[in-house]
């Protein structure tokens, strides 16, 4: 099980080395993998706050080049630099207003496995795509064109369950996961409004392989929380 908490753009560096030290001594559950990702500026505090733990560090996107005049971007390489063990990559955020494209998202997939880092590449349907029963037409398109990497891990969240308190029924998360697998054999990871209340049963589903948190990351204890409910499931 991977529990990953995606903390978007909160969480300067000195917050973010406040809420490290508090996450080591929280006593997290050995046998579940957790990782936090932070805003870039907030990586070096995290790696550091974290330093001698197993709790990884991930950033929230990285750049498909080496390095060039990409003014705004950051290399997979500098990402390393400061210590980062992997990133997220296609973040639906990054694709609704950022214009991130399947294409720039394999771009950025490659490049960032190609320089040893972890990835979590996200895919997810719009609500408008699941009334019009596409959901699994976007699922093949943006898994599509990924490559299976031993390092590579999907997220599957639902566009409209991110930040809505709206989670997919575990029913809904199993289908997904189970079409993203049979495309892909990596561990799927669920996002999407997952909170305390609702992660054991989530995680209890078989083709789920762990959740990656947004509101719910934010918090030490409702994070640990969620570590914990994956162990159990
Ligand atoms: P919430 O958990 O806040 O819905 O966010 C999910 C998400 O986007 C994680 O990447």
């Amino acid at each position: 099980m991977l529990i990953a908490g995606n903390w978007k753009m909160y969480k300067g560096p000195a917050e973010a080395a406040v809420f490290c030290r508090a996450l080591r001594d929280a006593g997290l559950p050995e046998d579940v993998d957790v990782v936090v990702c932070p805003p870039y500026v907030s990586l070096e505090a995290a790696v550091q706050a974290l330093a001698g733990t197993e709790i990884g560090v991930f950033a929230q996107s990285c750049h498909w080049e080496a390095e060039g005049a990409f003014t705004g971007e950051v290399s997979a390489a500098m990402l390393h630099e400061v210590g980062a063990y992997g990133t997220l990559v296609a973040h639906s955020e990054r694709r609704q207003w950022f214009g991130e494209t399947d294409e720039s998202a394999a771009a950025r997939v490659r490049t960032a496995l190609a320089e040893g880092l972890d990835v979590i590449a996200c895919v997810g349907e719009t609500l408008a795509e699941r009334e019009a029963g596409e959901t699994e037409a976007v699922l093949r398109r943006q898994v599509g064109v990924l490559e299976h990497d031993d390092n590579l891990v999907i997220a599957y969240e639902p566009v409209w369950a991110i930040g809505t308190g709206k989670t997919a029924t575990p029913a809904m998360a199993q289908e997904a996961h189970e079409t993203i697998k049979s495309l892909l054999d990596v561990p799927v990871l669920y996002g999407g409004s997952v909170k305390p209340e609702n992660a054991a049963e989530l995680l209890a589903q078989p083709a789920v392989d762990g959740a990656l948190v947004g509101g719910a990351s934010l918090d030490v204890d409702s994070f640990a929380a969620i570590c914990r409910a994956a162990v159990t499931s």
